[in-house]
This record gives structure tokens, C-alpha cells and sequence, in this order.
């Protein structure tokens, strides 16, 4: 059983980025960043987003609305960042408060700036597998992460587990893609899936985003499967300072010895998305300039 290290991938990306951002004359490449409210996984997520874009030399502007903003007044401050020609990126952190209508608010931003590639015009460039759009982060840092850790998909079945827009659905379109890194036969499972450890149990490559606590377990999968687990769940943990610790969408110590490879977390998947939005975000600046 070898582990995926997202963090070894994730620091490798960040240095080629790097290298690149130093090449360009000028304005730096600028994603801003906003949060509404202050959910704590949120903050957290922010905070690192913010830091690896000061390590790459970009510009990161943070806004901080508070969790009472309307979402008219929401579309306004889009409004003025897809107006304002030194911002390359937007992303909008989600979850959003109650009330406020979160596709509508992804829909608002420009789909030049739509970093986080949640935009109907970046979710139909996706399906038609053109590389002018943004792909969503999670979903583009596990193809990343399988393409680096030599995991071919041609022919396998890849079961995708959860059918969000961050993750399941963009990541079973990338997978059936006709690329030769892609070319997968993809099954979505989700909450209304009938037999669903008959369906996991069939996948060579195991997509798990469902957001439940060690959802999958050692029953649910086939011997040499390779698994990636995408959740991040806090569980109470009395043993912690901060009691509590985080935990996938498996049960990492009776799943893990039956796979080929498995990703951690933490240290699988989440250094992979914020690697991606900064990739996304230079790209966002290269089309800006090109276009200009
Ligand atoms: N919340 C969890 N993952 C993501 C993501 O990739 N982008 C945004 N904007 N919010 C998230």
C-alpha cells in the first residue's frame, strides 16, 4: 500500500508556479478572496489560500463581508471585482450563509475570473472538453494527484461518490474525458443509490465525496482499489487542543491496507486544491494579458 502525498504534489505545483510568476513583468497575478460570516473551516481554508499565494509572489485581496450581507449587496461587491481590471480571480468561499442563493452568486462572477470554475459557462466548457475554461480545484488537483502517483484511468471504472458541483459532477465529467490521462468509465453513486457497496466495490478508483465521517469502509471496496478521499470532516476528538480532529470519507485504518493507493487526510486532497486554484488563477492572468 502506497500513500498519495498531496502535500509533496501540492509543493511541487507551487514551486512551478513560482518560477512562472517570476517571469512576468508588471502587475502580478491577483485573486481575490472572499468570505462571508466566519464558519471556522472557512477561515482556515482562507488562510491558507492567502499564504500560498504570498509564496508564489501573487497578490491575494481579502474581503470580509459580515454574515448579515444580503445576497443583492453580495452581487454588488462582484460586481465591482469583475469590474476592476488589476483582479484576475474571484473566489466566493463556500458554504454561504442561509438565504442567500449560492449558484446564483457563482453565476455573477465573470466567467474570465470564475477561478473556482463553478460557472455555467465553465461547467458546459468542461462537458465540452474545452481547455479555454476553469476546471473546479478539488476535482482538477485528484486528476493531478492520480496522473502524478502513475494511476492510468483508461478502461477502469471510476466510482464517484457524491454528485456536488465542487466535486462529484466535475470530477466524474474530467474522468470520462477522451484524454489519454482520462478515458474512464464513471459511475456517480450518491444518497439515493441503490446497493451502493455492490457499485463501490467494483471501482479500480475510489472518488470519495459525500462528507460523511468515514463513510466507506473495508466492506465497500475490492482488494488493490486505489481511493481518494476527499472529505474533511471534524470529529470530536477530547484528546485534542483543539478537540476536535479531522477525518475523511474513510475509514482510513481498516480501508487503507486493502488499497494499492490511498490519500491521506489530511495531506491528500486539500494542499491539491489550493494548488489548483493558484494555477487557475496565473491562467486567469495569462488569457487577461493575452487578450488585453
Ligand atoms: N468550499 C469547499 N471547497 C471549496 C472550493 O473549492 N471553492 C470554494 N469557493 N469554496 C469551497
Amino acid at each position: 500500500m502506497e500513500i498519495i502525498d498531496g502535500n509533496q504534489v501540492a509543493a511541487t505545483i507551487i514551486a512551478e508556479l513560482k518560477a512562472e510568476v517570476a517571469t512576468f513583468s508588471g502587475r502580478k497575478p491577483c485573486i481575490a478572496l472572499v468570505r462571508v460570516g466566519d464558519d471556522p473551516a472557512s477561515i482556515s481554508y482562507v488562510k491558507k489560500k492567502q499564504a500560498t499565494a504570498a509564496e508564489i509572489g501573487m497578490e491575494s485581496r481579502l474581503f470580509l463581508p459580515p454574515v448579515t450581507i444580503t445576497q443583492a449587496e453580495l452581487c454588488t461587491l462582484i460586481d465591482q471585482l469583475n469590474a476592476d481590471d488589476t483582479v484576475d480571480g474571484i473566489l466566493v468561499q463556500s458554504p454561504l450563509p442561509k438565504g442567500i442563493e449560492e449558484v446564483a452568486v457563482f453565476r455573477r462572477i465573470a466567467a474570465h475570473k470564475d477561478v473556482d470554475g463553478f460557472h455555467t459557462l465553465n461547467l458546459g466548457k468542461l462537458a465540452q472538453e474545452d481547455e479555454t475554461g476553469f476546471v473546479a480545484c478539488t476535482p482538477a488537483g485528484i486528476m493531478e494527484l492520480l496522473a502524478r502517483a502513475n494511476v492510468t484511468l483508461a478502461g477502469k471504472h471510476v466510482v464517484v461518490l457524491g454528485r456536488s458541483l465542487i466535486v462529484g459532477k466535475p470530477a466524474a465529467l474530467l474522468a470520462v474525458q477522451r484524454k489519454v490521462w482520462a478515458n474512464a468509465t464513471v459511475t456517480i453513486c450518491h444518497s439515493q443509490t441503490a446497493n451502493l457497496p455492490a457499485l463501490t466495490r467494483q471501482a479500480d478508483v475510489l472518488i470519495a465525496a459525500i462528507g460523511k465521517a468515514e463513510f466507506v469502509t473495508a466492506d465497500m471496496v475490492k482488494p488493490g482499489v486505489v481511493v481518494i478521499d476527499v472529505g474533511v470532516n471534524r470529529v470530536p476528538d477530547a484528546s485534542r487542543k483543539t478537540g476536535y480532529r479531522l477525518t475523511g470519507d474513510v475509514h482510513f485504518p481498516t480501508v487503507s491496507p486493502l488499497c494499492s493507493k490511498i490519500t491521506p487526510v489530511p495531506g491528500g486532497v486539500g494542499p491539491m486544491t489550493v494548488a489548483m486554484l493558484m494555477k487557475n488563477t496565473v491562467k486567469a492572468y495569462r488569457q487577461s494579458r493575452a487578450a488585453a
